[in-house]
């Protein structure tokens, strides 16, 4: 069984290996040109995750200084971009911000992009009017490290918007399903899978509680649970999920029923809070 390295470096490696051999959002999408291809990454995340212009309020950046932390393939970046907003955008690896790079040149959008751990950010203090940063700083291994960061950069008065992923939720117990409760370890609970085998290694997951206490420092929290698409199994089955018992678990899953009763157990909270 996979088991995350517990050194803070060695796992700092890891979760940079994994997110160069595949940036987020790019799996199996194909495009007969590279505008096609961004063009795709784009409608399937707004498809998946529709809630996601509404909370950035991408619409209501022009002029303001925003910082995008974990930029993956530059979808949302480019949305920063579009609508005026002074925006940069840093990531662990080179690989998400040489494909960010690109789509911006590609719509001729001028652009602030470097390579940067969330952990040590390269900006002075009360810098940014909003620190945006969706699905990234559960993933690196020091998060309560990154949130002071955010903080620290931040203006006071400015607008933290982050998406961290939430416990319980249905996406936990699918990974506890097939990786410990099917190879009979029980005992691994929901969390521990999700922290071994979502994404890259070491994948936290925070309740409501444990969340309010990590963004303490800051003022007017507000938190909203949302399903992400492993809670609906509605992402590309990757790699791992190919064999005829994951088809038959993606055609057969209770999605409908998940959709009615099971919000509360959605795997992604959206955050804002305000230093
Ligand atoms: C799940 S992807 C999310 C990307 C993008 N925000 C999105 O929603 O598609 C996680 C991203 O976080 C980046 N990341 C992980 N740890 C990081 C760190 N310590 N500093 C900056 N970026 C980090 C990864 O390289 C990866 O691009």
């Amino acid at each position: 069984m996979t088991v995350a390295p517990s050194d803070p470096s060695e796992l700092k490696r890891a979760v940079h290996a994994h997110w160069t051999a595949e940036p987020c959002g790019t799996r199996q999408v194909g495009g007969q040109s590279r505008r096609d291809y961004f063009d795709t990454i784009e409608r399937e995340r707004y498809e998946l995750e529709p809630f996601i212009p509404q909370f950035a309020r991408f619409s209501e950046s022009k002029g303001l200084r925003v910082l995008e932390i974990g930029v993956g393939a530059g979808t949302d970046h480019v949305q920063w971009l579009r609508n005026g907003a002074v925006a940069t955008g840093v990531d662990l690896t080179d690989a998400a911000i040489a494909l960010t790079r690109e789509r911006a040149e590609l719509e001729g959008l001028a652009h602030d992009l470097r390579q940067a751990d969330a952990e040590r950010l390269p900006f002075d203090d009360n810098t940014f009017d909003i620190v945006y940063s969706y699905g990234v700083l559960h993933h690196t291994p020091d998060t309560t490290k990154s949130i002071a960061e955010v903080f620290r950069v931040l203006k006071p008065g400015g607008s933290a918007r982050l998406m961290l992923y939430h416990y319980p939720s249905w996406t936990s117990i699918l990974l506890w399903g097939v990786h410990c409760v099917a190879k009979g370890k029980i005992w691994h609970g929901p969390r521990w899978a999700t922290y071994q085998f979502l994404e890259s290694p070491g994948t936290k997951s925070y309740t409501l509680p444990e969340l309010d206490q990590l963004l303490a420092a800051f003022r007017d929290r507000h938190y909203e649970v949302v399903f992400l698409g492993g809670d609906l199994l509605s992402y590309r089955r990757s790699a791992k999920y190919q064999s005829a018992f994951h088809k038959a678990a993606w055609k057969l899953y209770p999605r409908g029923l998940v959709q009615k009763f099971g919000k509360a157990w959605g795997h992604g909270t959206l955050i804002e809070v305000r230093k």
